[in-house]
């Protein structure tokens, strides 16, 4: 979104923004779990230290008298401050401290909006910020109303889509399509569809954030929709999964964008040329012996189709070896703590 990254952590990645800018990024990220607004960054290697640093924030200018300021996230890393309890607690004491010289009482009902508090410690440098996405993380895009039994989280869906390199003119095939993830978020990206255009974030309700700029970001979002035709087929062998897949793309007004279909992914023969197939198999020992002959019928598809290009997410770490040849790309994903990998081949 063209910001100035100042640093990257593992799963954080640290930016200069316009303060403005938070309900843009929220309702723009496609690939992120949450939007951090950061107070202040300061080093702190004693609980005086640490209760100095977070008092000198301004809390007042962000939090309304009724407002509920949980401390929802600790995280200490190579620090001397490692407690995360205590950690947690003089945090606390720190902010009521900093709000009690604003409103003059130290009784806080602690009632509405929330304002999640966040604290991270590495190597003695402590980041306090404040969660502007909510409990709900931007995975939630508001439109998966059912889900399979292992659906894949929206976000990492986005993600692999993008490191696929679709081109939009392609067809797109998930032959395991179960809740329609991949094909709805795809499709999502073809038409610019902003993600987070179903529902709303903590922020939202945050008074010193004004209504009409969310109206108005809202409103360029959905001028910004282009409808474009597409190609892009899910399907997948439970007629139930089928049917979930083909709700929760109408919640989201897809009519006529994805064809889904119920097919075994074995009757996958010849596929139309230059597509594009993304998908993430079916998981677990159980499926051991029936996994391999998927990754089999994979390596078949890929020969007689040379000009395809594949990407799946699996578990098995024997996918090079079934397939004879090295993947172009190899990505190690978490999905929902379960490490698995994007084979990629093109
Ligand atoms: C890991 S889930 C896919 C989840 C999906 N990405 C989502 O977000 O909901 C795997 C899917 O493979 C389907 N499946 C299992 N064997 C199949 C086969 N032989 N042909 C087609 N689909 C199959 C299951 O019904 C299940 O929905």
């Amino acid at each position: 979104m063209g910001y100035k990254i100042v640093q990257t952590f593992r799963g954080r990645v640290l930016f200069n923004a316009p303060l403005q800018d938070v309900f843009k990024l929220n309702l723009w990220l496609r690939t992120a779990e949450r939007v951090v607004l950061v107070l202040k960054r300061f080093e702190a290697e004693t609980f005086d230290e640490l209760f100095d640093g977070i008092s000198q924030i301004p809390w007042g200018d962000y939090i309304n008298k009724k407002g509920a300021f949980p401390i929802v996230k600790v995280r200490s890393n190579k620090s001397n401050l490692f407690s995360l309890s205590d950690i947690q607690a003089i945090s606390k004491k720190a902010i009521v401290s900093s709000l009690s010289k604003k409103y003059g009482t130290i009784i806080f009902e602690e009632k509405y909006p929330i304002y999640p508090i966040h604290i991270y410690i590495k190597k003695n440098v402590v980041t306090v910020g404040i969660d502007t996405t909510g409990k709900e993380g931007l995975h939630k895009r508001g439109y998966r109303k059912y889900v399979s039994t292992a659906p894949l989280r929206e976000t990492i869906a986005a993600g692999i889509i993008i490191s696929s390199n679709w081109d939009f003119n392609k067809s797109l095939i998930d032959p395991f399509c179960g809740s329609g993830t991949i094909p709805i978020e795809a499709s999502m990206l073809a038409m610019n569809i902003a993600p987070g255009i179903g529902r709303r974030f903590a922020c939202n309700n945050w008074p010193f954030f004004y209504k009409y700029q969310w109206n108005f970001e809202l409103e360029k979002a959905k001028e910004f929709i282009k409808n474009i035709d597409l190609s892009i087929i899910g399907s997948d062998i439970s007629s139930e999964m089928i049917k979930i897949a083909k709700l929760n793309a109408k919640s989201l007004n897809l009519h006529g964008k994805i064809r889904f279909e119920i097919k075994d992914f074995f009757e996958y023969i010849q596929i139309p040329t230059e597509s594009w197939i993304v998908t993430n198999l079916p998981y677990g020992q159980r499926l051991k012996i029936r996994k391999n002959k998927i990754i089999r019928h994979f390596k078949e598809i890929f020969e007689n189709n040379k000009d395809i290009s594949l990407h799946f997410l699996s578990d098995s770490e024997k996918v090079p070896k079934i397939f004879g040849r090295k993947p172009k790309r190899i990505i190690i994903i978490y999905n929902s703590g379960l490490k698995v990998y994007l084979y990629q081949f093109w």
